[in-house]
This record gives structure tokens, sequence and C-alpha cells, in this order.
């Protein structure tokens, strides 16, 4: 049975991706800080029939990143599929605009997005790659694509998400015709705000699409 691991899996897009991936066969391996909180994410996959499991790791904790993907594998075996999608709500917390950008304040973010991503991709990325086969999926908000798609205050944001677009991005093209695809998925909508288009169960949708059929590197989800 294959295994993604969901890194940033809460009640939103994680657990809609893992909704439809676990639809489709998979095993589920859920990432985030707090174990309450996953512990029941996974109850919830288990009740409709996904074998399911959570890992507690913050994303800006590197050690703990590693740590949470050792648990993993000793208990799925290998990653298949990672999906790097961790919500700002509680992490930073700063919405910082470009004038009043420093080296202090915008670290906390690339930690966030960049390093987090890079360290959550080297943890399956050599084996994928010895397999010659494996997904990576990368998720942001719109920023990350068209800087100036949000108020000048979500300039760290942007910045950060935006060098975690470049890293996705350039593993995909170096990636390109292997057997293992990496894509970056923009999300330019506020999930659950308002309509189905953005609901995040309408969203997953997209990540099955995306891997399923494998072609290009960027998938913006766009309802602007
Ligand atoms: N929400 C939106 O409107 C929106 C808009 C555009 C793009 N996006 C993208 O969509 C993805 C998130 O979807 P969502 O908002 O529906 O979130 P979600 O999947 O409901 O939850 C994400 C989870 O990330 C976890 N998380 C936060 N900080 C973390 C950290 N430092 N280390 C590990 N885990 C952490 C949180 O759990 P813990 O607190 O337990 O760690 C949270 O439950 C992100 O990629 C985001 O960029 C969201």
């Amino acid at each position: 049975m294959p295994t993604i691991a969901i890194v940033g899996a809460g009640s939103g897009l994680g657990l809609s991706i893992a909704k439809v991936f676990g639809r489709n066969g998979f095993s589920v391996a859920l990432v985030a800080r707090t174990q309450e909180k996953l512990d029941g994410l996974a109850a919830e996959l288990r009740e409709a029939g996904t074998e399911a499991a959570g890992f507690t790791a913050d994303v800006t904790d590197r050690p703990s990143l590693v740590a949470a993907f050792t648990r993993i594998k000793e208990r799925f075996g290998q990653v298949d599929v990672l999906e790097y999608s961790p919500a700002p709500k509680t992490s930073t917390g700063a919405m910082i605009a470009p004038l009043d950008a420093t080296v202090e304040n915008l670290q906390p973010e690339l930690e966030y997005y960049l390093y987090g991503g890079l360290t959550a991709a080297q943890q399956v990325l050599p084996e994928m790659i010895e397999r010659d086969a494996g997904t990576l999926l990368f998720t942001t908000g719109g920023s990350s694509l068209d800087v100036f798609a949000g108020p000048p205050e979500f300039g760290n944001i942007a910045v950060a998400t935006s060098a975690l677009r470049a890293y996705a991005l350039k593993l995909n093209q170096v990636l390109t015709g292997t057997g293992v695809y990496v894509a970056h998925v923009p999300i330019f909508a506020w999930i659950g705000s308002g309509g189905p288009e953005t609901q995040a169960d309408t969203i997953a949708e997209l990540y099955w699409d995306v891997y399923t059929k494998r072609e290009g590197a960027e998938h913006p989800y766009d309802i602007r």
C-alpha cells in the first residue's frame, strides 16, 4: 500500500488531501505539532477506511522533522508521496511589509517554508531517486507566484514562499525524465471562505489530478 506524508496537516487542506489519497488506496502519515489534533484527524481517516497515523514535528525544528520521518518509515515503510503545506497561522505569526524587513524577521519565514520544505524533501528524496519513483508536492499561497497578489504586509511570506517555489521548480527541472515527479501548487483562495470552489475538499481534488497526470512543474489553484 503506498504512503503519503502530509507535512503541516490540519483539519483544512491537509485532511482533505489525506481523504483523497486515502480513498485511492494510500496510507496517510500526518505531520504537525499537536499530537492530540493529529490523533483526531487520524481517527477520522481510519473511520473512513484509511490507514493513518499522526507524527509530531515542528517544521522550524529540523531535528524534530527528521525524527518524524524516521518514525513514519518505521510505521509505514517507504514514503511514496510527500506533500508540504504547513499553515502559518501560529508559526512565526508576524506579517512584515518590505520596508520593515530585516534579516532577523525574515529568517523565521525562511525556516518555515524553505528550510522546512527542503528538510522534509531530504528525508524522502534520496530513496525516491534510488527507486526511480516518487512524488513531491509543495503548497504555498498565491503570492509565491504573483507577489502583487497580497498586500505589502505579505512581504516576508511572499519572499519565503517564492524561495520554496524556486526550490520546487528547480527540483522538477533536474528530475524531469526520471520517475520522480515534483510540483508546486500555489493557491489563490482563502480556503473555506465562501462557495464550494473555496472548500478544501474541492482544492484537494487538484492534488490527485496533479499526482496522476504528472505533467508540468506548477499547478496554480486560481479562483480570482
Ligand atoms: N488557509 C488559506 O486560506 C490558504 C490560502 C492560500 C494557501 N494556503 C496554503 O494551504 C496550506 C494550508 O492549508 P490550511 O490552511 O487548510 O491548513 P490545514 O491543513 O488545516 O492545517 C495546517 C496545519 O499546519 C500545522 N502547522 C503550523 N505550523 C507548523 C509547524 N511549525 N510545524 C508543523 N506543522 C505546523 C498546524 O498544526 P499544528 O498547529 O498542530 O502544528 C495546522 O493544523 C499551506 O500550504 C498554505 O500556504 C492556505
